[in-house]
């Protein structure tokens, strides 16, 4: 299939690129590099470099297009809660652009990159697809607006698509793996402790109605969630928009996360208590069951112990390469 990938420089976009590109794909990636990495891009995909806004209409009008996956977006909770009108410009509106550009083109096939933050503070866990969205955070409202745009696209224009709402992802792939200019992340952020890139880990807030106190997520490794993917683009009909949940099913505590990293590393990984962090729930978890049930979604990285190991392997490595490019 010839593709457009955006954001395909960013950490999911790009494992899910390489996918794409090691199974035959014709890939086109656009990105602006704000948060992506340049040797993150699969050698054999096109680079497209800029804003989506800018380059989706002018890529897609070149034609031939199959399909789209969109991953290109701002993606942190609590930077959305600071600056808003970024998240409501870079993630609805740019989309809205995009899914005009599909429209004037033909292309009818998408896969949206969506998250669990549409749900906002659950009720019950594990969360099912079919319950209320109520977003905490404006990074929650600007995926749940989209969701709601591609669905009337879906009815009125016949688009067909798929929004995948993802839990926490972590882990790597290869050499592909979190590496940000600023990391936010707690298992990239634990391991660089590790590594002594940092000194200590600050635990936000350990007074939610959880078990130990600390928040609870459900950590999904990459790998699974870029097979997720490919699944939803193969299958995906005219007029039809559905919407699955990606989570691995267990919730983990953020002390647990950093027991586990302490497990895997052999470091001792201070930690020290800081304040709830603006916009966190307290408990994220996910039932896959539908997507597992409807595409045969199988994920075969599920343990939070095989997640932390192949992320401690690309903490690692990376470590080594900024080492030897300071010698
Ligand atoms: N945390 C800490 N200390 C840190 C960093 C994080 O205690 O230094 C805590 C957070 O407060 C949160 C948990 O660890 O309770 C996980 O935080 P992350 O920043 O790793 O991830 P989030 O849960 O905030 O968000 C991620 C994605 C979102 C997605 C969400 C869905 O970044 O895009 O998962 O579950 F919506």
């Amino acid at each position: 299939m010839k593709l457009l990938v955006t954001g395909g420089a960013g950490y999911v976009g790009s494992v899910c690129a390489a996918v794409l590109v090691e199974q035959g794909h014709d890939v086109t990636i656009i990105d602006n590099f704000s948060t992506g990495n340049r040797n993150a891009v699969p050698k054999r995909a096109r680079l497209v470099e800029g804003n989506l806004e800018d380059k989706a209409a002018g890529v897609l009008s070149e034609g031939g297009f199959d399909g789209v996956i969109h991953f290109a977006a701002q993606s942190l909770v609590g930077e959305s809660v600071e600056k808003p009108a970024q998240y409501w410009q870079k993630n609805l509106v740019a989309t809205l652009g995009l899914l005009d550009a599909m429209r004037d083109n033909g292309v009818s096939n998408l896969v949206f990159s969506s998250t669990a933050a549409t749900y906002g503070e659950p009720h019950t866990v594990p969360i099912v697809e079919d319950m209320p969205t109520s977003p905490t955070n404006p990074y929650g409202a600007t995926k749940l607006s989209i969701d709601y745009a591609i669905t009337s696209y879906a009815h009125a224009y016949g688009l067909g698509a798929t929004s995948l709402r993802y839990f926490n992802v972590a882990g790597a792939y290869g050499d592909i793996g979190e590496n940000r200019e600023v990391e936010t992340h707690l298992i990239p952020l634990v391991l660089q402790v590790a590594l002594g890139h940092r000194d200590k880990i600050f635990i936000f807030g350990d007074d939610y109605a959880t078990a130990d106190g600390t928040a609870v997520r459900d950590y999904i490794h990459v790998r699974d969630l870029a097979e997720a993917h490919l699944l939803a683009l193969e299958t995906n009909q005219p007029g039809i928009h559905r919407i699955y949940n990606l989570g691995s099913g267990d919730g983990f505590s953020v002390k647990q996360v950093i027991d586990m990293c302490r497990n895997v590393t052999g470091h001792d990984i201070p930690a020290e208590l800081a304040p709830r962090r603006a916009g966190d729930p307290a408990v994220l978890i996910a039932s896959s069951d539908k997507i597992k049930r409807e595409l045969g979604w199988n994920p075969k990285r599920t343990k939070l112990e095989t997640i932390v190991r192949d992320a401690w392997e690309f903490t690692r490595e990376l470590g080594d390469q900024a080492h030897s490019a300071k010698r």
